[in-house]
């Protein structure tokens, strides 16, 4: 059918299907740009995904107990498979999966700059899980209505997962603040190192985001970055009370008149270095990451032999 439709029926069917609210799929026709962002957007959460796993990977080997190494070992697991329905999802648009990975160790790819933070005591695998889990949830709930089928389709259990892991980082929370007066001490100090970088995870200010605009009317976002950041916020600070740490900003406060919390100037020069590479893990991560896939270089040529040996049985026995 697409042979005989003319470009600009092709580019009516497409605004068609987004004006309907209805889902793009894998064999439709897509303007250039539309696939670009997409591949774009879907490559850098896979990579966010996979990246994610080495700050709380870090703890697997030290949890204080049994459950909570399950309860890691889970979460941590839960993040690969999050980055490998991602890749395949991009893969759908055409992406080469080898590609992506490659453009992610060299650097050319992003990741979310929230994983250059390290992980310095064990209250961060809660706060993590609570802030860092709790800021992706606000950005992909909105996701699981994203124009493109598969991306949206996976965020649904995507998402499913992320609330888990927000609620075992807020119970690991609530368990240490019911404990010592130094368990409490390593609560606050981690909600005092991840509050403002959970903050910078939904972007730039909209001033300064020049591509929302057509991502909005494409349907692949449907909220601004400070919508999205409001909402986090206002979400966040009676949680905090609950919990009984007190939220890193002085200027943080309720706002009758508007109906939501008002928060403090966000450094937008810290977000900005680390994105660029300057951060204080971004070496180490990506280092981390080159070595894991040169490592797994024999167990893709042997997966390679074992499909291509079996591929050669079945036509033999056809
Ligand atoms: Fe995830
Ligand atoms: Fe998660």
């Amino acid at each position: 059918m697409t042979a005989t439709l003319s470009e600009p029926d092709l580019e009516r069917h497409f605004e068609g299907t987004i004006a309907r609210d209805a889902r793009i799929e894998p064999r439709d026709w897509v303007p250039e740009g539309y696939r670009k962002t997409m591949i774009r957007q879907i490559a850098q959460h896979a990579h966010s995904e996979i990246i994610g796993m080495q700050p709380e990977g870090n703890w697997i080997t030290r949890a204080p107990s049994l459950r909570r190494k399950a309860i890691l070992l889970a979460k941590v697991q839960d993040e690969a498979g999050h980055g490998l329905y991602l890749y395949s999802a991009a893969e759908t648009l055409g992406a080469d999966r080898a590609e992506l990975t490659e453009k992610l160790v060299t650097g050319r790819q992003k990741y979310s700059s929230i994983f250059n933070y390290p992980t310095l005591n064990f209250a961060d695998v809660g706060v993590i899980g609570w802030l860092v889990d709790g800021a992706a949830i606000c950005n992909q709930v909105p996701l699981c209505r994203s124009s493109y089928g598969p991306y949206a389709r996976a965020m649904i259990r995507i998402c499913k997962e992320e609330s888990f892991h927000q609620r075992q980082g807020y119970e690991l929370l609530m368990t240490m603040m019911k404990g010592t007066e130094q368990q409490r001490r390593m609560v606050q100090d981690a909600t005092d190192r991840w509050w403002w970088p959970s903050l910078m995870m939904f972007g730039p200010p909209d001033a300064d985001s020049p591509n929302t605009a057509q991502s909005m009317a494409w349907k692949i976002k449907r909220h601004t970055n400070d919508e999205l950041r409001q909402r986090f916020v206002d979400m966040t600070v009676p949680q905090a009370e609950a919990l009984g740490v007190t939220l890193p900003d002085p200027e943080l406060r309720w706002n009758p008149e508007r109906g939501h919390y008002d928060f403090g100037e966000i450094d937008w020069t810290e977000f900005k270095r680390v994105l660029s590479g300057a951060g204080p893990c971004n070496a180490e991560r990506v280092a981390h990451r080159r070595a894991a896939h040169e490592n797994g270089a024999w167990v893709r040529e042997a997966a390679a032999a074992h499909a291509a040996k079996s591929r050669r049985g079945r036509e033999k026995a056809a």
